[in-house]
């Protein structure tokens, strides 16, 4: 058996109608997933090229994850189209550059909603019906008993700046928030484990995604220090993720839980050259 694939499973993306969150969906797809995106924005025709590339189905539920009642209507509404959810990647997140010292309350409490309660609601909303998906498969309480560990595959996407901070920006507030969302990690795994849910966190280091291309080409000084910070003198291109997240989602990890994976390019692996 492909222990990669993920055909005919329901995988719940937020963030992804653009970015990072996107190409994770790609990725999930072109592993025969079905693709559920919750996002404010709007995905445009990634959809179509989704669903035209990967044969799959793709369905975009405008939902903002701070809240709560749009989270549950939305994974409601995903169990009545695809049947059940099996997937759940938390990419949606925001970050404002804004010196410790006068960080605004603003920032400080929108960067919390979206980046930590944000993902507590949807990874919330996601187990509860992967535990139903289990209730109606046996019949029981939702429990499978420990040696079972492929029900669901919940995934938290952290970042490097929740190890080690970069020089080129005042991002307290957002390292603090990814912080957060790690450690959801390993509590979750624990309670979730008897339902045969895996959790576990990816962590990127610097990605070029199409965000940082803008402030790459505005910022030039910026963008020359973060590509000085990894070992290999440039940033991740998003496609380097595929197949982390592949893994994560898939049976490929059915031993891994309660972890986090930071890939990084070796940023975290010296004392990079300060700016
Ligand atoms: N790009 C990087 O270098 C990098 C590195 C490490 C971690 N990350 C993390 O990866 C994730 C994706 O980053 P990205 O660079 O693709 O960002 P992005 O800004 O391109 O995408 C983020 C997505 O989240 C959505 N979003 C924002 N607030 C939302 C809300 N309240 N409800 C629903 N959706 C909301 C946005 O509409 C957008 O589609 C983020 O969590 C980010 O912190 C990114």
């Amino acid at each position: 058996m492909d222990k990669f694939s993920l055909a005919g499973k329901t995988a719940v993306l937020t963030g992804a109608a653009r970015g990072l969150g996107l190409e994770f969906a790609d990725a999930l797809a072109s592993a025969g997933a079905n693709i559920a995106i919750l996002d404010v924005g709007n995905p445009g025709d990634n959809l179509e090229k989704l669903t035209a590339k990967h044969k799959v189905t793709a369905k975009f539920y405008k939902t903002d994850v701070t809240r709560r009642g749009e989270v549950e209507a939305a994974v409601a509404a995903i169990e009545a189209d695809f049947g059940s959810v099996d997937i759940n990647v938390n990419a949606a997140g925001i970050v404002k550059d804004e010196p410790f010292l006068s960080t605004s309350d603003i920032n400080l409490s929108s960067t919390f909603s979206v980046n930590f309660v944000g993902s507590f609601l949807v990874a919330q909303a996601c187990a509860q019906a992967m535990v139903r998906k289990q209730k109606k498969a046996n019949g029981s309480n939702g429990a499978v008993g420990a040696t079972h560990t492929t029900n669901g595959s919940i995934v938290f996407i952290g970042s490097v700046a929740s190890h080690v901070p970069t020089t080129v920006q005042n991002i307290s507030v957002y390292c603090a928030s990814k912080s957060a969302v790690r450690g959801l990690v390993k509590p979750l795994a624990m309670e979730l484990a008897s339902y045969g849910i895996r959790v576990n966190s990816l962590s990127p280091g610097p990605m070029k995604t199409d965000m940082y291309k803008q402030v790459a080409a505005e910022q030039p000084a910026f963008a020359r220090q973060v590509e000085r910070e990894t070992l290999f003198g440039r940033v991740g291109n998003p496609d380097e993720l595929r197949g982390v997240m592949l893994f994560l989602c898939s049976d490929a990890s059915s031993w891994m839980t309660g972890q986090d994976l930071l890939v990084d390019g070796g940023a975290t692996s010296w004392n990079y050259p300060a700016a």
